[in-house]
């Protein structure tokens, strides 16, 4: 049985998650980085594999970058579950659309989980998560899922969120190169959307630049940075409701 681990995770919170899970359903792990910008099509294997697809929640959507890329593989009825990783905000239709698009693409989602994940540009929120007990909690819904693999009878599945989806809205942070740079080229080969010259890793394209941090959290250098005026104007519009420690759900 191979397990499709399928995840877009520019700073690696989503990732960390997706690997607890995965973990739990074989040995046989196959990655498929959807922040690879030279990912080709292909059609997955059905036999009794599994897929896990895993991409953060970006104001309360999935990024359309990795939606777009999920449209290259092609589940050929595969058994999926969907993670929305997001930062103790919340995740809104996030959920509700990579269902949609997984169906599209010939998934055949089973399950769903949100779960929670250091918030990758206000990182005083969910510090530190997915902690030990988000890992037990984790590991308990992929017992449950493990379960239902075993079932024949498909239940319908409630996940939540909304139809038309909330407004896509761009963040518009986009980092600052410091003298620190010693034009390595690690951001620029590693950018999701190449948004970064690999003649001058100062130039930023303002327009294809998602705000995902990617750049800033791994730089070796700390050259890239973001605005900190701004930053903590964000994290106290968004201090209400990220002040309780959210847990993760499971959707059957
Ligand atoms: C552009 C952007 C928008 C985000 N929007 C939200 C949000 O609406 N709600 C939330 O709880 N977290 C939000 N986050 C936090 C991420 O969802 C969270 O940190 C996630 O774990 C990041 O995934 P990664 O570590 O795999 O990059 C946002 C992060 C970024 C970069």
């Amino acid at each position: 049985m191979t397990i499709y681990n399928i995840f877009f995770s520019p700073t690696g919170g989503t990732k960390k998650v997706a690997d607890i899970l995965v973990k739990e359903f074989g040995q046989n792990i196959e990655e498929i980085d959807l922040s690879n910008i030279n990912l080709s099509q292909r059609t997955l294997q059905e036999d009794d594999s599994l897929a896990i697809i895993s991409m953060p929640s970006f104001a309360g959507r999935p990024p359309q970058i990795a939606i777009e890329r999920l449209k290259q593989i092609k589940g050929n009825g595969i058994k999926t579950i969907i993670v929305t990783v997001y930062g103790n905000r919340d995740y809104e239709d996030s959920l509700i659309e990579m269902y949609d698009e997984a169906i599209n693409n010939g998934f055949n989602v089973i399950g769903a989980i949100s779960a929670i994940a250091e918030h990758s540009i206000i990182r005083k929120y969910a510090k530190n998560r997915p902690d030990s007990n988000d890992e037990i909690q984790l590991k308990s819904f992929a017992n449950e899922i493990n379960k239902k693999l075993n079932t024949p009878e498909a239940t319908k599945l409630n996940i939540p969120g909304n139809h038309p989806y909330k407004e896509i809205k761009g963040i518009g942070l986009i980092p600052k190169t410091t003298s620190k740079c010693n034009k390595c080229g690690v951001c620029a080969k590693n950018c999701p959307v190449g948004a970064i010259s690999f003649d001058d890793e100062s130039n930023i394209d303002a327009e294809k630049c998602i705000s995902c941090m990617r750049c800033v959290s791994i730089c070796p250098k700390s050259a890239k940075k973001i605005s900190k005026l701004i930053t903590f104007i964000a994290g106290l519009m968004i201090r209400k409701q990220c002040k309780l420690r959210k847990e993760n759900e499971l959707f059957l």
